[in-house]
């Protein structure tokens, strides 16, 4: 029995060692998922965060209003939009097409911009409910006109900021990974 535990923990720490090495080997060549900064995909239908939070001044909760509550920060359904939209700009041939759309009960593709890899847990509420702004973490989002990864998103980038003392975040490996 003994045996069998020590050989599975050799075993773990060997998986570990060789991910941590082939990151080492192969991070020049192939960046890991999370690493795409400043990656600003084209979006279906030409979404303007500097319009709608910079010049109407919208708070991002209106949208993402499940951020505070959940892991994952929602992205609007079509019908939040259409709550202005039913009467705001309805001569723009994207508007139009978002209420078609809305009428067949159908939603927008947008294309996903941050992500990180499956191994890694992330939790928006456990941050936002501390404190921490949207703009430390994703930039100013009230200034773009196509959004963009801000940050790395490395597990360097996290664990410096879960080290400072004033955030009492943990740094140990199951904090972050399953
Ligand atoms: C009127 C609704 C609305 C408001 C207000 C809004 N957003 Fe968004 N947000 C969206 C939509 C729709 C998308 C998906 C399309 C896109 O990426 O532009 C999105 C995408 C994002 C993304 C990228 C998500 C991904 O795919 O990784 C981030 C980050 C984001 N918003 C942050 C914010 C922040 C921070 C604020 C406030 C400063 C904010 N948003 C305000 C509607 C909104
Ligand atoms: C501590 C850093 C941090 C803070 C603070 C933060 N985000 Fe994020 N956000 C991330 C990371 C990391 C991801 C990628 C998550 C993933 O891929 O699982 C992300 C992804 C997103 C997405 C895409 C959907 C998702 O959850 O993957 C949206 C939308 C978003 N954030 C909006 C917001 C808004 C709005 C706020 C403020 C209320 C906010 N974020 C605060 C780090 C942060
Ligand atoms: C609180 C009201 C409100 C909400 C909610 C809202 N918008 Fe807007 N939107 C506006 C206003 C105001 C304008 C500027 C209209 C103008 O230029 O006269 C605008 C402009 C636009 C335009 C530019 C249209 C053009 O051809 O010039 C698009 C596209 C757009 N919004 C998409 C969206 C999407 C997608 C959502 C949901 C994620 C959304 N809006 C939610 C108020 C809103
Ligand atoms: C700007 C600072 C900052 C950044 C960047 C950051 N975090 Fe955090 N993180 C915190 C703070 C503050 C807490 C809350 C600690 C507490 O609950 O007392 C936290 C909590 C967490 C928790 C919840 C811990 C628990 O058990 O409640 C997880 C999981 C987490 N962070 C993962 C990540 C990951 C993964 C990243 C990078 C993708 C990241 N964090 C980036 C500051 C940050
Ligand atoms: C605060 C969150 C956080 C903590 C704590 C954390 N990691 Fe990570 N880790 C990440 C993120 C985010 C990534 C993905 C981005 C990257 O590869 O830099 C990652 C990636 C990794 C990878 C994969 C590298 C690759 O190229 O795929 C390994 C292995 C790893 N971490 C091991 C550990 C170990 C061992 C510990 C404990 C000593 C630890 N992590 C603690 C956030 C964290």
């Amino acid at each position: 029995m003994q045996k069998k535990v020590k050989s599975i923990m050799t075993i773990a720490f060997l998986g570990l060692a060789l991910l941590l090495n082939l990151n080492m080997g192969c991070s020049k060549f192939q960046p890991a998922i999370g690493y795409n900064k400043n990656y600003q995909p084209d979006q279906p239908i030409p979404f303007d965060h500097s319009l709608h939070v910079g010049t109407y001044q919208m708070k991002c909760q209106y949208c993402h209003n499940q951020v505070e509550r959940t892991k994952h920060a929602n992205i609007p359904a079509l019908s939040t939009c259409m709550n202005c939209h039913v009467q705001v700009k309805t001569d723009s041939p994207y508007i139009k097409e978002m209420n078609e759309k809305y009428q067949k009960g159908e939603s927008i593709e947008w294309v996903r911009v941050h992500m990180l890899p499956d191994h890694v847990q992330f939790n928006h509420s456990a941050h936002v409910q501390k404190g921490v702004s949207c703009a430390t973490c994703h930039g100013p989002i009230d200034t773009m006109n196509v959004v963009k990864q801000f940050s790395d998103l490395s597990m360097g980038w996290c664990v410096n900021c879960h080290r400072q003392s004033e955030n009492k975040a943990p740094t140990n490996c199951s904090t972050c990974h399953h």
